[in-house]
């Protein structure tokens, strides 16, 4: 199978071996992302990079997007190692990090910035809508412009990061697979926190994801969302040591997840593995929601 193929899925699986066709192990390389481009918000580092990373493993040239104008020396380290891997039998040639600067509150920015890859590359296949900002204040005396910071990233700027991304797919006739990254925190609230702003921004995602499936399936194009759990980033290393064995004890593996353990949900839905999945929201929260 060619990665600029979509998976005609009559041809794949028990279906190709009741045809008679020639033997062709299908289950992995319906996960390679080779000749695909994608784009991924707030990749400097994090949840982002990690999954930049892995969609650059499965053949993908992936465009990590983020604030500051050059990345960082980390950053840079993983560029390097992803250059340095070899080749794999199921995947194909393996695909490149490449970075850019831009903001994702900057709605035509967003648009032009879309352009430019397609320009570059040709194509735009997967964008994930991954950058967001945490904040906490008491919920009666929120500050409307601190309330608005958070919006404006975690829910505008994923709007601007799909309709970006969804021009160009749309223009170029792409069945494209778009991600935003949700939250657990958008279908539950947390005890003891201050989280009013992020919880509804991310549950504004939810929503926002199966909007966009709905209006997009028509074309082909894909949009779900993944809510992970607690994850071990910067972001949640900002809170204190308490609150941090608090969290992993909230869920019944007992433990905070690893950045490298949503890996698995966004090459499926990035990929050719998912070509039925739309509107959707795929946790990955080591079972908290299930307590
Ligand atoms: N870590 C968790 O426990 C957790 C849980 C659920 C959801 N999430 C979500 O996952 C995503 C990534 O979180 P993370 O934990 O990797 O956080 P992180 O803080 O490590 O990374 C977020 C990245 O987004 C970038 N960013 C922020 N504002 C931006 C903007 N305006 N334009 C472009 N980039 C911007 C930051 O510079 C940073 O590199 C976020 O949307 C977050 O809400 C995280």
């Amino acid at each position: 199978m060619t990665s600029t193929q979509t998976t005609d899925t009559t041809h794949v699986g028990v279906a190709a071996a009741l045809a008679g066709l020639p033997s062709v192990r299908t289950a992995f390389a319906q996960f390679s992302l080779q000749g695909r481009v994608a784009l991924v918000t707030g990749a400097q580092r994090g949840i982002g990079l990690e999954l930049s990373l892995a969609l650059a493993e499965a053949g993908a040239v992936v465009y990590c997007m983020d604030l500051p104008t050059t990345p960082d020396a980390d950053w840079v380290k993983v560029q390097e190692y992803c250059a340095g891997l070899p080749d794999h039998p199921d995947v194909g040639t393996k695909g490149r990090l490449e970075y850019m600067h831009g903001d994702v509150t900057n709605q035509k920015s967003m648009w032009a910035l879309a352009e430019e890859i397609v320009k570059t590359e040709g194509r735009l296949d997967v964008a994930v809508a991954n950058a967001g900002i945490a904040a906490t204040a008491p919920c009666l005396e929120y500050e409307a412009d601190d309330f608005q910071k958070v919006l404006d990233v975690n829910l505008n700027g994923v709007l601007y990061t799909a309709q970006a991304a969804g021009q160009q797919m749309a223009k170029l006739g792409i069945k494209g697979s778009i991600v935003l990254i949700a939250s657990m925190n958008g279908s539950i609230a947390n005890p003891n926190g201050q989280w009013t702003a992020y919880n509804t921004s991310k549950s504004a995602v939810l929503q926002m994801a199966r909007s966009l499936a709905c209006e997009l399936g028509e074309k082909g194009i894909r949009v779900n969302t993944i809510s992970p759990g607690y994850t071990d980033t910067a972001m949640t290393r900002s809170v204190s040591r308490e609150l941090f064995a608090t969290w992993a004890s909230q869920n019944p593996l007992g433990r905070i997840g690893r950045t490298d353990e949503l890996r698995g949900a966004a090459m499926w839905l990035a990929s050719d593995a998912s070509t039925f999945c739309t509107g959707s929201d795929i946790i990955v929260d080591g079972g908290h929601r299930a307590w």
